[in-house]
């Protein structure tokens, strides 16, 4: 008899916690506070690889409440966010109304092939597991266009870790997320076609479990 325990990678139960914390996401990460400077170095070069202006857009990918999608466009970035949760869409929204969301699983993108110039996965391919991991990023490279580029962010080891950081905002969600190193996001992005130009790691910083990666790739 197949097992009933559910797969806490499915993307059900993904959307699911995400449609639940959605509000306490935006209430409290509303910008990028979080981020290390180094981290948003990282993300500065992308844009700078990347371009500004309507001729250069870029999806934010997994773009849950729009904090980054904020950031790309108030450097000049044409912005399309896209994330599975209606919920974070939702506040995306909301903190957003100027910027265009959609819902959608980043291995099923709505989007046209060869549509962006870059595309941003900012730790959005945490929650999908190894052998899900081809498809996202083989999705990425068809929306993206030549020369574009892709900046993944996630946070870097081995295993799997239990996101228990909603418990004391009073929400009992089941997410987890899994760790990647560079090698591997490197190796995922190489399959798809997908050309390194640099990567970034580092240790944790303040109340940070582990370290994080930052990989930046081309499509020629
Ligand atoms: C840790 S949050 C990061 C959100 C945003 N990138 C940020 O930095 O604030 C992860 C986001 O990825 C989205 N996500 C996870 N798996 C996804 C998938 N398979 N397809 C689309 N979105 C996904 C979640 O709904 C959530 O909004």
């Amino acid at each position: 008899m197949p097992s009933t325990t559910p797969d806490p990678f499915a993307v059900e139960v993904v959307r699911h916690a995400y449609d639940t914390v959605a509000g306490t996401y935006a209430t409290h990460l509303p910008d990028t506070r979080a981020e290390a400077p180094i981290d948003l170095a990282m993300v500065d070069s992308f844009i700078e690889a990347v371009g500004t202006g309507d001729a250069a857009a870029v999806l934010d990918a997994g773009c849950g409440t729009g904090r980054m999608s904020r950031y790309l466009a108030d450097r000049g970035c044409a912005v399309q966010g896209v994330d599975l949760s209606l919920g974070m869409v939702a506040e995306a929204c909301r903190a957003h109304p100027d910027l265009p969301f959609a819902v959608a699983p980043l291995n099923d993108l709505p989007f046209e092939d060869d549509q962006f110039a870059g595309v941003l996965l900012w730790y959005s391919t945490i929650h999908t597991a190894p052998s899900g991991q081809a498809a996202i990023f083989a999705e990425v490279a068809r929306v993206l266009r030549p020369g574009g580029h892709v900046l993944v962010g996630f946070q870097s080891g081995q295993g799997v870790r239990e996101v228990v950081s909603y418990r004391r905002f009073g929400h009992d969600v089941s997410l987890h997320r899994h760790l990647f190193t560079a090698d591997e996001v490197a190796s995922h992005l190489a399959a798809a076609g997908l050309t390194e130009v640099c990567r970034m790691q580092r240790a944790p910083v303040g109340r940070e479990a582990d370290g994080q990666a930052m990989v930046l790739a081309r499509a020629d």
